[in-house]
């Protein structure tokens, strides 16, 4: 941690504990908080994370990344771009340049790390790692663990030469399941933690192709509505957003949804998004593909169709998979679980607990070959 590191922790943690001790009612929305969990449970401090988030100063960042430089920038999304860096101990990370909107550069820093130190709580072989942060003077960055296989959409879409078979799928949705049932419970930081974002862009993969899950949280930090293609009011993206919750009004230039609430977010809105990757998973095709006719633009338009008719799921099952990797029982069994999660009512759709019991089963189901 650098020098003045530890005094800025201090000056977070003692901001959280006077957060904590605050009326629930006035905490940040970004937790997921439902009345009956918190007025029927008292809530104990949950346990720190073992490793300590470091601080970085903007020099720091420079250093690590070359001074930005394009050579080591691996991606841009909805929150700013991602560079590949290298820090003084030789550590390789993902460094995250966080476009963030102007408001939050007036009294947002204490925000920024107070959300940081939350994140930071968040303890599981399914999360990418959060390394630390960096707040220096109007910049803001997340350095996190660097994942070397990407992310999973450009996988399915076939950006690489990568071809995934059934069984590292089912792995695959088993890792972001257990993560997202990890988030939902109480255990991470004392009250369950809605994603808010969830899709294949941000299933990131490690050399062995375990599947870790990223930005978990910090779709609160983009809040603010601002103009349209940077910093909108972001709810998720098109394609993944929970229709029970959101009356979408506009998509901008990332597709991302842009929209007021209608209902607020829940836990159920991270289960939908779950069946559209296991959608993706199961037929390859994005959430949403414009290049396809009306009708298949969609991915989830026609999977009720599909469950129980072995033909139409044969039909509708990714080519790029070994024919020999999967048995009918299996993705029969998938597409029922996916169907199950996109339901429009969301008290229809699985836990995510049962989505981990059911994937386990299906993975079982899968070893008869
Ligand atoms: N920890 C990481 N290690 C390696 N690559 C990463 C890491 N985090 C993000 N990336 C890559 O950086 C790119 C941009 O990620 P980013 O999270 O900013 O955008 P996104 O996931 O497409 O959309 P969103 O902003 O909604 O999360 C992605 O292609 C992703 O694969
Ligand atoms: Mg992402």
């Amino acid at each position: 941690m650098e020098k003045g590191g530890f005094k800025m922790f201090n000056i977070v943690s003692s901001w959280n504990k006077r957060r904590r001790s605050r009326s629930l009612d006035q905490l940040n929305p970004w937790v997921y908080k439902p009345a009956e969990l918190w007025q029927a449970k008292e809530q104990s401090p949950p346990p720190r994370k073992r490793s300590c988030t470091m601080v970085f100063t903007l020099k720091e960042m420079e250093e690590a990344t070359s001074m930005f430089s394009d050579r080591n920038l691996v991606g841009k999304g909805g929150f700013g771009r991602v560079y590949r860096g290298v820090l003084k101990d030789g550590q390789i990370v993902a460094i995250k340049k966080m476009d963030l909107p102007t408001s939050k550069h007036a009294d947002g820093e204490r925000e920024f790390r107070v959300e940081i130190d939350i994140l930071s709580r968040l303890d599981h072989p399914n999360l990418v790692t959060l390394i630390g942060y960096c707040a220096d003077g109007k910049h803001r960055f997340v350095v996190y663990e660097f994942m070397p296989r990407g992310n999973l959409q450009d996988i399915l879409n076939g950006i690489g030469e990568v071809k995934m078979d059934w069984p590292l799928r089912l792995r695959i949705a088993l890792g972001a399941a257990r993560a997202l049932a990890y988030l939902h419970s109480s255990t991470a930081v004392g009250v369950p933690v809605v994603h808010r974002d969830f899709k294949s862009s941000n299933i990131l993969l490690t050399e062995h192709f375990e599947a870790k899950i990223s930005d978990f949280g910090l779709a609160k930090l983009m809040q603010q509505d601002q103009d349209l293609h940077t910093t909108t009011r972001v709810l998720g993206t098109f394609g993944y957003f929970d229709p029970e919750y959101a009356l979408v009004l506009a998509v901008d230039a990332d597709h991302r949804c842009v929209s007021f609430q209608t209902g607020k977010l829940t836990l159920q809105s991270d289960v939908y998004a779950f069946g559209v990757v296991l959608l993706e998973l199961l037929t390859g095709r994005r959430a949403i593909d414009l290049s396809q006719g009306p009708q298949e633009q969609n991915l989830i338009v026609g999977i009720h169709q599909v469950v129980g008719d072995r033909k139409r799921l044969r039909r509708v099952v990714d080519r790029d998979m070994a024919k020999g990797s999967y048995t009918v029982e299996s993705v029969s069994m998938f597409a029922a679980l996916a169907a199950r999660c996109v339901s429009f009512d969301g008290a229809a759709r699985p836990s995510m607990p049962d989505c981990v019991k059911e994937l386990q089963f299906i993975m079982y189901a899968n070893m008869k070959i």
